[in-house]
């Protein structure tokens, strides 16, 4: 079974579907999971562990944890009191069909779940107890309010102003980065790499966090919301400051460019075949969606 394959059937399954009350809370988590989505995230996780020559089913669940964490935010980042967007993943935003109170909670909902699979016993039985707690360590901080969740306070306060751009930099380093820097810590962690190894999957994901969210903001310029499954325009809309608005675009693909070159050179202190992270860190730098 290839990876995506994989990970959306172990997904799914997270979701309650027996529970009798509250169904509009598991369709609507249910809603935005099943949505589609690239799952870069939980990708990378299961990428580094093999690198790093550790057990993928081992890994599973701290990837599907991130995708869940990642799914939260997308579900909150699209509500009215944030970015206000109609459409995610191709389809109507999770408010928009199940009204701002349940995506509210679905989201909040998403979150716990999250750290419920990653300390189950099942996970903790097949990854040990100390790789479970190093996880649920790597998920809650890089999710918090000094990762993903800090990262989207400053988006906001960026809103409305020019902001310049270290703080621009700061802000995409953790609203998007962070849960990027999650996703190829954990890996590693789930194969027992050493402290090198786990130092080299974080300049790697520090590179293509900044790179995948500065080619967020291109696409929100250049793209159609039929290609990209959200509206283009958000950014102008809400009078956000980004490496778009403040560079222009060629500066902002020179910089991804160089971004991804220093990403894929981080992975030269593997020794196993680190071919597929170049690829998908290439992939990621020319996406159209
Ligand atoms: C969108 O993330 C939000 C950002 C951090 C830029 P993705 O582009 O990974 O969204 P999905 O998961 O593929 O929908
Ligand atoms: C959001 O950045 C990053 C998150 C933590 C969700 P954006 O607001 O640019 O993401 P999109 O463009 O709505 O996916
Ligand atoms: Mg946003
Ligand atoms: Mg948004
Ligand atoms: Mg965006």
């Amino acid at each position: 079974m290839n990876d995506l394959k994989m990970i959306e059937q172990a997904l799914y399954a997270y979701v309650p579907s027996d529970y009798e009350y509250a169904k509009a809370l598991t369709d609507s988590m249910s809603y935005s999971l099943e949505a589609g989505g690239k799952r870069i995230r939980p990708r990378l996780v299961l990428e580094f562990a093999r690198l790093c020559g550790g057990d993928e089913k081992a890994a599973l669940p701290f990837a599907c944890a991130l995708e869940m964490i990642h799914t939260f935010s997308l579900i909150h980042d699209d509500l009215p009191c944030m970015d206000d967007d109609d459409m995610r993943r191709g389809k109507p935003s999770n408010h928009k069909v199940f009204g701002e109170d349940i995506a509210l909670l679905a989201g909040d909902a998403l979150l716990s779940l999250a750290f419920e699979i990653a300390s189950a016993p099942e996970t903790v039985k097949n990854a040990g107890a100390e790789v479970c707690v190093r996880c649920v360590n790597i998920l809650s901080a890089y999710c918090g309010a000094t990762g993903m969740i800090g990262g989207q306070v400053i988006d906001l306060e960026n809103e409305n102003k020019i902001a310049d751009l270290d703080s621009v930099t700061e802000c995409n380093r953790k609203k998007t980065g962070a849960l990027i820097k999650a996703a190829c810590e954990m890996g590693c962690v789930c194969a027992g790499a050493d402290k090198k190894q786990i130092a080299a999957a974080r300049l790697f994901a520090e590179n293509i966090g900044i790179a995948f969210q500065i080619v967020d903001d291109i696409l929100d310029v250049t793209s159609t919301d039929e290609e990209l499954g959200k509206p283009v325009g958000s950014d102008e809309e809400n009078n956000k400051s980004t490496y778009v608005s403040l560079l222009g675009i060629e500066e902002c693909k020179r910089r991804v460019d160089k971004l991804t070159g220093e990403a894929i050179e981080a992975l030269e202190l593997f020794n196993g075949d680190t071919s597929s992270l170049k690829e998908l860190a290439l992939s990621l730098s020319k996406r159209t969606n």
